[in-house]
């Protein structure tokens, strides 16, 4: 990817930043603010993550990312530390980009915000802005206000809208930016952070910023269960869900964007900003039915999918050896929270299939990690595809499209795809003799 450079519009000020985890969200905050021209200190506490950066490694995988940190440690904008109270001396604004886990019950865990505000609080240079990154529940803003307890330290949310696998390109080019807060001129002051952007602003207060982050998820799992439960009765009435898709997405009000059927939406954001959602509104005392009826559609995705691998295994997967293409929770990231590719494997090998598969981001291992135990990893996508009697194509990896089909024919003991996707094209693969499923098309 080729770096516009970047630069503060004129007249606006460079700014000390802090950025507190260099995560999905931190690491390309941190970037980007440097981009624009900012002098950013990224705070890191993980050692390994911390080594990664300082020798110009990425510790998560996204396009473009390697180039705007190298750029912002070659003209001195960014540097790394391991230490969060290193990072908020001198600095003007401290980003709080630290993990929201989700709990059992479907809250946010805020304790790694907590204490991160709890650890910087007396550190905070007099009259900084606590800008509040990471997705957290209503009322957030004032808690970690509460936590430093300093009345000359604003707390302002910031929420991100970045993707991953297209983080760099969100966050240099966002949709909008929005910025809550109850002190007008803090809120202020961040925006201008970003007036590089040249992106619609929004200027509210800390409560309708946070509502804002849950709900555009929750809107987007929404739209997702939608198009999934409609490709279903595409399929029991015979129409091409492509084409009604197609039909809807010219409608400007409706658009093309997120009206890909697929497997079931997944990833760290979507899961978890929707239950938490759920949980809010219910605390709330307000029932929420529209959402958690999207929710319980998405499961249904799930276990659709999987009858479908079994129906092409002819009624049932027990003994049978499955290959399976991907295992992220979409293309182009190494991500495998949530993911619904891997929740499909693993009921598949709950329900007695033996699961070989491939990912273009997990190298088989002699000691893989939790989640992918109980499947064979694969070294490539023939391997995964030998002797089994359905293969099933499960993340989008534009690379399964161009492999040698008729070498895959070859090697599976029964030709059957199922295409979870819609990745493939259905007529080519059935001349060569496949059988083939897709999503919401005959
Ligand atoms: C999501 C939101 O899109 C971001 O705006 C938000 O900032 C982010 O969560 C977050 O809260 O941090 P992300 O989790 O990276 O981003 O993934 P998406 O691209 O939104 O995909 C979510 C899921 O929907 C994936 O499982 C994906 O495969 C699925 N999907 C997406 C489809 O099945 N079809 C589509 O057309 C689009």
């Amino acid at each position: 990817m080729t770096l516009r450079s970047g630069g503060r519009p004129p007249g606006s000020p460079a700014r000390r930043v802090a950025v507190i985890g260099a995560g999905y969200v931190g690491l390309p905050t941190a970037a980007t603010l440097a981009h624009f021209g900012h002098t950013v200190v990224l705070a890191e506490r993980e050692p390994a993550r911390l080594d990664a950066l300082r020798s110009g490694r990425m510790p998560i995988v996204e396009v473009g990312l390697d180039d705007l940190v190298a750029e912002g440690v070659a003209t001195g904008s960014l540097s790394f530390t391991g230490s969060a109270v290193e990072a908020v001396r001198g600095a003007e604004f401290v980003f709080l980009c630290v993990a929201t886990p989700q709990r059992s019950d479907g809250s946010a865990d805020l304790s790694f915000v907590e204490a991160a505000a709890k650890e910087i609080a007396t550190h905070l240079e007099p009259g900084a802005v606590v800008v509040n990154k990471s997705t957290v529940p209503v009322g957030s803003a004032t808690m970690v206000e509460q936590v430093i307890g300093r009345p000359d330290v604003s707390v302002v949310s910031n929420p991100e809208f970045l993707r991953e696998g297209t983080a760099v390109v969100d966050s240099l080019k966002p949709d909008r930016i929005v910025v809550g807060a109850d002190d007008a001129a803090a809120a202020a002051e961040v925006a201008g952070l970003f007036g590089a952007t040249g992106a619609p602003l929004i200027v509210t207060d800390a409560t309708t910023s946070e509502t804002i982050k849950y709900a555009s998820n929750a809107f987007l799992a929404t739209k997702l269960s939608f198009v999934n439960a409609l490709a279903g009765l595409c399929e029991e009435v015979g129409a091409d869900a492509r084409d009604v898709l197609l039909g809807l997405g010219y409608d400007k009000r409706i658009g093309f964007e997120f009206l890909k059927p697929g497997p079931g939406w997944g990833g760290s954001c979507l899961p978890k900003d929707t239950r938490a959602l759920l949980h809010i509104a219910r605390q709330a005392g307000y029932e929420f039915s529209l959402l958690a009826g999207a929710i319980a559609s998405n499961d249904e995705q799930l276990a659709r999918v999987v009858s479908k691998v079994e129906e092409a295994c002819g009624g049932s997967v027990d003994g049978a050896t499955l290959g399976v293409w991907g295992l992220t929770f979409k293309a182009n990231t190494d991500d495998r929270r949530d993911s619904p590719s891997l929740q499909i494997a693993r009921h598949l090998v709950a329900l007695g299939a033996r699961v070989q598969a491939f990912d273009p981001t997990v190298e088989p291992q002699p000691d893989p990690p939790e989640d992918l135990a109980d499947l064979g990893l694969c070294p490539d996508p023939y391997e995964a595809a030998a002797k089994a009697r359905a293969l099933v194509v499960l993340t989008e990896w534009d690379e399964f499209r161009w492999l040698d089909f008729s070498r895959v024919f070859s090697l599976m003991a029964r030709p059957a795809i199922v295409d979870a996707r819609n990745l493939l094209d259905p007529s080519a693969v059935r001349r060569m003799g496949f059988r083939y499923a897709g999503i919401g098309r005959q």
